[in-house]
């Protein structure tokens, strides 16, 4: 066991060690001199992002310089003007927008009497935060450039831009964008797409894979849980009287105190106490130490084909702050929309047309 998870930590190592040493020109941030390998192989299934990074539905990086030149610095000032809380809300609303129908925007549509059911009052949907921060990146993009910035391609600049100020600049990665919004949005297609945070690693990994994302993917976004906060409701069945779970006992105590008071069950507390608002491989260190509030966190340690990434990304920073911006990049290809088949919204909460079914 202790050799098998050695090979995966060095093969994952020298896997990210290769990309460490790509070109990254446009990036603010990443890594570049400092690879953990020092004579890397380029590996051609983890391509480098930029300039001409995999992209599906014709993404480009820099596809609005003609059209809205400064449309991506809108959008991270609006995130820049959000605090450390909805700044998580942003990385999450893209994993959820991606995950449900692809990275069309469709989880910003609200209930119409077209629509009452849309996907944001799915269960998972219910805890999104981060709207407003959306809206008034939209409303400054009208003013500026009518019709022309999709409310998809919002998303996906504001996750990126979220997670590089939440890393203090460390995660940097230019995003292709081109995305179309899509105009059909339903709830009863959350829970089957988004994991549940009771899934083992089985689950995960068929989840992801039907996002075209691998197992790699799945644990460098997972990282994403070092900031936000969780609803006790999501990890109680975690905490003592019940029986079954490894969460250190310490944390387990302490969590069961901030979710008896004031209000019970639905407390939200920090998924990371150690660094709550800094998007960072703590998170890994808490896997290892069971310090997590999922059991689909908890799971990558049990789990002999993640136990080693989630080591390595421990054991690396910088490797972990590149793959998860890779990774988001990859994300944000799923299902993109096209004007064949989607449209640019007006509001992002309001399809442009009345849905027709
Ligand atoms: C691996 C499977 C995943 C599961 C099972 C999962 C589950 C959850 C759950 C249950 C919550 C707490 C919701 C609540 O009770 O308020 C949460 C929060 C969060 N998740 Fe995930 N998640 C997963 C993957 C991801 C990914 C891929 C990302 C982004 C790349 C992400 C980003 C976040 C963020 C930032 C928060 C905090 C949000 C906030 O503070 O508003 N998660 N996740």
């Amino acid at each position: 066991m202790a050799t098998a998870k050695l090979a995966v930590l060095g093969t994952f190592i020298a896997l990210l060690g290769s990309v460490s040493c790509q070109t990254q020109s446009g990036y603010g941030g990443g890594y570049g001199g400092s690879s953990p390998t020092p004579t890397p192989t380029p590996t051609p299934s983890y391509p480098s992002p930029a300039p001409t990074p995999p992209t599906a539905g014709g993404l480009r990086v820099g596809y609005y310089d003609d059209k809205c030149p400064n449309a991506e610095a809108i959008v991270k000032a609006a995130v820049e003007a959000a605090d450390a809380g909805k700044k998580a809300g942003l990385v999450r609303l893209f994993f959820h927008d991606c995950f449900v129908r692809g990275c069309d925007a469709s989880v910003l549509l609200k209930p119409t009497s077209d629509n009452p059911q849309p996907e944001m009052l799915g269960i998972p949907n219910l805890s999104l935060r981060g709207f407003e921060v959306v809206d008034a990146a939209k409303a400054a993009l009208e003013a500026a450039c009518p019709g022309v910035v999709s409310c998809a391609d919002i998303l996906a600049f504001a996750g990126r831009d979220a997670s590089a100020s939440l890393s203090g600049g460390a995660i940097a990665f230019a995003v292709p964008a081109g995305r179309y919004d899509g105009n059909v949005s339903l709830a009863s297609e959350t829970l089957p797409n988004l994991p549940p945070p009771f899934a083992d690693v089985p689950r995960l990994k068929a989840m992801f894979a039907a996002k075209g994302l691998d197992t790699l993917d799945m644990v460098a976004l997972s990282g994403a849980h070092s900031i936000g906060r969780s609803h006790c409701s999501s990890f109680s069945d975690r905490l003592p009287p019940s029986t079954g779970s490894d969460m250190d006992a310490a944390l387990a105590a302490k969590l069961k105190a901030d979710c008896a008071s004031p209000t019970g069950a639905d407390n939200t507390v920090p998924q990371d106490y150690r660094t709550p608002d800094r998007l960072d491989n703590q998170y890994y260190m808490n896997v290892i130490g069971h310090k997590v509030l999922f059991a689909s966190d908890a799971a990558l340690l049990k789990s002999n084909e993640t136990v080693g990434l989630v080591y390595a990304a421990a054991f690396s920073q910088k490797a972990w702050q590149y793959k998860f911006g890779e990774a988001m990049v990859k994300m944000g290809n799923t299902e993109v929309k096209t004007a064949a088949n989607g449209e640019i919204r007006k509001v992002c909460g309001f399809v442009n047309k009345p849905y027709s079914g």
